[in-house]
């Protein structure tokens, strides 16, 4: 059966699979030239998030798809080849992962509870891929729909959403806009491949932006929809990668949000969004008198847990599975000292190989004592600060001698615990007896990651 042939959620469960080995075969390529010790704990936290689909393809269907990889053109007119850097297809370039139509619904729904829309509005989705959120949009009886898609695969009128004329103003600008894929240059924004466009980019980009060289398209798809809004009671939105409500990240368009806008919802429930599990929200940005100045964050799972913030918290992290996770007691530590007045914030310089490590997330575990007769002060706290399997762990390793892989935040200690071996040691087995409270924090990106003040924060009992 074709891609063609095929509709709504198959259509995506089709493209979905064809592309998650498309990606896997993509990952291991690239790393190829690294060490299998490095890339073991990416496949680890590969194979984790897509564990569904890899359950359901066989081996048999691996083989296939890799000599077609390497022999055939894929129906999006590009190929993998075995160079190290293979041309990319589409699906990285143009960031097309499909929502699934229950995620939309539930999303739609969402809105409507907020807003109340008359069903003659007018309505933009700007990057309608399989064209999820129009379906179901209609099935409601929103019928003024306006879509771009830019792949001609995926539509006969294809057009660049930059390319789509700011006159055009809409009521609610809806859908899920291409994210950008970080080591992936093609799935970025850059200003300078508009010079020639009909609409004029200073028409939508800040002035800071328009100096930058490039920019993740997400940030700008939300920088030309607020130039696509038709009154005070427009909204906007987007499904967007967890990651933009970052504590301190993206503070440049937020500012530009709340320059049109005084109510933010960001939905997150304990799905999976796409065929292939990218950690997601679905942010709101509109204006209600209910609302007004006001962040709501919802986390779903088998309930709706919503927390209200003022709208001044906009540049804190506002990631609704942490604050559940917060509110509901799984990080929340009533009793101990921080490790704050352990730890110095001093940076230290330590040791790291890619290649020549000694010490990693594998072998860290068996370093949590000082030998006999070293030199204690020498010890360091190195803590694992990526991976699902391993984030959280930790290990006293020496300054001196060591050498880590780049898995590890290394912290030294202050200077009235620098000769202390009791505490160094026992602050070591304390965050290695909750490393469950490091994985519950750290829901923040595709892979677990903390950050240093998130061990800073940690509370140990001595
Ligand atoms: C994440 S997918 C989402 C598709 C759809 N909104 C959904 O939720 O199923 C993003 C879509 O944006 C399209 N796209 C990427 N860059 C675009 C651009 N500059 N203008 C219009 N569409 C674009 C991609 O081809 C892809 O179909």
């Amino acid at each position: 059966m074709e891609k063609k042939d095929l509709k709504g959620d198959d259509r995506i469960s089709f493209v979905g699979k064809r592309d998650i080995w498309q990606d896997f075969v993509y990952k291991v390529k690239k790393n190829k030239k690294k060490v299998w010790q490095e890339l073991e704990p990416i496949l680890e936290d590969y194979i984790k998030s897509n564990w569904g689909f890899i359950m359901q393809t066989s081996l048999t269907e691996f083989k296939q798809t890799e000599e077609l990889n390497q022999t055939s053109k894929y129906e999006d007119n590009t190929y993998i080849n075995n160079e190290i850097e293979p041309n990319i297809s589409n699906k990285y370039k143009y960031g097309q992962y499909f929502t699934k139509t229950s995620i939309v619904k539930r999303v739609v729904n969402l809105i409507l509870n907020y807003k109340s829309y008359s069903k003659n509005i007018d309505i933009l989705e700007p990057s309608f891929g399989t064209g999820n959120f129009i379906s179901v949009l209609k099935d409601k009886e929103f019928n003024n729909i306006t879509g771009c898609e830019i792949d001609s695969s995926l539509t006969d009128n294809p057009m660049d959403f930059f390319h789509f004329p700011i006159h055009n103003k809409y009521d609610l600008i809806i859908g899920n806009p291409p994210f950008t894929k970080y080591n992936v240059v093609e799935s970025y924004y850059y200003p300078n491949n508009y010079l020639t466009s009909p609409i004029n980019k200073e028409h939508y980009l800040t002035k800071k932006l328009l100096k930058k060289e490039k920019e993740k398209i997400e940030n700008i798809f939300i920088l030309k929809s607020l130039k696509h809004l038709k009154n005070d009671d427009s909204s906007i939105a987007f499904v967007l990668p967890i990651s933009f409500f970052i504590k301190n990240r993206n503070k440049e368009i937020k500012e530009e949000i709340l320059k049109k806008f005084s109510t933010i919802i960001v939905y997150q429930n304990d799905k999976v969004w796409f065929d292939y599990h990218i950690p997601c929200c679905f942010a709101i940005f509109t204006n209600t008198e209910k609302y007004n100045n006001k962040i709501i964050v919802i986390y779903e799972n088998s309930e709706v847990h919503e927390s209200v913030f003022e709208i001044s918290s906009i540049n804190e992290e506002l990631i609704p599975e942490v604050i559940f996770n917060k509110n509901n007691g799984n990080t929340i530590q009533l009793n101990g000292i921080e490790l704050e007045n352990y730890l110095s914030k001093k940076r230290i310089k330590c040791n790291k190989s890619f290649k020549e490590n000694n010490v990693s997330g594998k072998n860290i575990l068996e370093r949590t004592k000082i030998p006999e007769n070293s030199e204690i002060k020498n010890y360091k706290l190195a803590i694992v600060r990526v991976g699902n399997s391993s984030v959280g762990k930790c290990g006293l390793i020496n300054i001196n001698e060591d050498t880590l892989n780049d898995m590890f935040y290394v912290f030294d200690f202050k200077d009235s615990y620098i000769n202390n071996k009791e505490i160094k040691e026992k602050i070591c087995e304390e965050i290695n007896k909750n490393q469950d409270y490091f994985k519950q924090i750290t829901c923040r990106v595709g892979s677990k990651s903390i950050k240093k003040e998130d061990v800073y924060n940690f509370k140990v009992e001595i």
